[in-house]
């Protein structure tokens, strides 16, 4: 009798046990299903991408009303996808986020008005480039800041966080210099020089004269320097991933042979 019952506790147990791991196991594939990257057809052939970014960066990438990602990187990203016949979906990552987000796989490639730079090149891989920016500086007006080397005579700056526009900032005050504020978007970094913490912003030419146009009550005007270089944007891949940054390059290709890329852009990339 008492053997029969540990035999019916046993059974119990592990029917419970299995129950449970059945459980986890489903859900787990559930979500490793949600998160799937790059999907392939019988053939092997890539049929979708998840694509990361920071939608906070109007006119390239920012959140419509209803919560969409648009702009012209999507626009751009959307076209190329048409010509290589492939599903797209995006992720709104952040900016710093979305670059480990390339590195574990979360997302399959990167568009968010990235600069290829030497830097960055060390540690992923670009596409061709389809977007030529510069930097730009936003000031209050009336400022008395006429120039990029006039941000050197004790004021603070304002720039998005490891962007360019950030670096080009740092290399003309000092790596740790208390007078660069820094946050985690651009609009951010605006909204500190309009309430006084930075005497300019620095940022990309697009997004700065997009503020702009989106704010024309806003008192501030914006500087050019001829110092700042030339800056393109490519589509961001994992480090190795030739196949991936092959064939968006066999896209962009198209979408520039095409006249689609000038008409998203307004301008021909060389
Ligand atoms: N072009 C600049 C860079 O690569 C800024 C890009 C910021 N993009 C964004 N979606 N926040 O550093």
């Amino acid at each position: 009798m008492k053997k029969t019952l540990r035999y019916f506790v046993m059974m119990l147990l592990l029917v419970s046990l299995s129950a449970l791991l059945f459980a986890c196991g489903g859900g787990e594939e559930s979500t490793t299903n949600d998160d799937d990257t790059t999907a392939n057809d019988d053939e092997g052939e890539i049929t979708k991408l998840v694509v990361g970014t920071d939608a906070a960066y109007a006119p390239m990438e920012y959140l419509d009303d209803k919560g969409d990602i648009v702009g012209i990187d999507i626009d751009i990203v959307d076209a190329i996808a048409e010509e290589l016949d492939i599903e797209v979906e995006y992720k709104n990552v952040g900016w710093e986020p979305l670059f480990p987000a390339v590195d574990n796989g979360e997302v399959d490639f990167a568009v968010s008005s990235i600069t290829i730079t030497d830097e960055r090149e060390e540690s992923y891989d670009f596409t061709e480039p389809y977007y030529v920016a510069n930097q730009l500086i936003l000031v209050p007006e009336g400022s008395d800041i006429t120039s990029f080397a006039d941000l050197k005579e004790g004021k603070k700056v304002s720039a998005q966080i490891n962007t360019t526009g950030h670096k080009v900032v740092q290399d003309l005050l000092g790596e740790t210099s208390s007078d660069i504020v820094a946050p985690e978007t651009m609009p951010l970094a605006i909204t500190e020089m309009l309430n006084g913490n930075a005497d300019a912003s620095v940022g990309d030419n697009s997004t700065v004269n997009e503020y702009i146009k989106n704010n024309p009550d806003a008192k501030v005007e914006t500087i050019e320097d001829d110092e700042f270089e030339k800056e393109y944007y490519g589509l961001m891949v994992k480090k190795g991933n030739d196949e991936l940054r092959e064939l968006l390059n066999e896209g962009i290709e198209k979408v520039k042979e095409n006249g689609k890329l000038e008409e998203i852009t307004g301008f021909v990339v060389e």
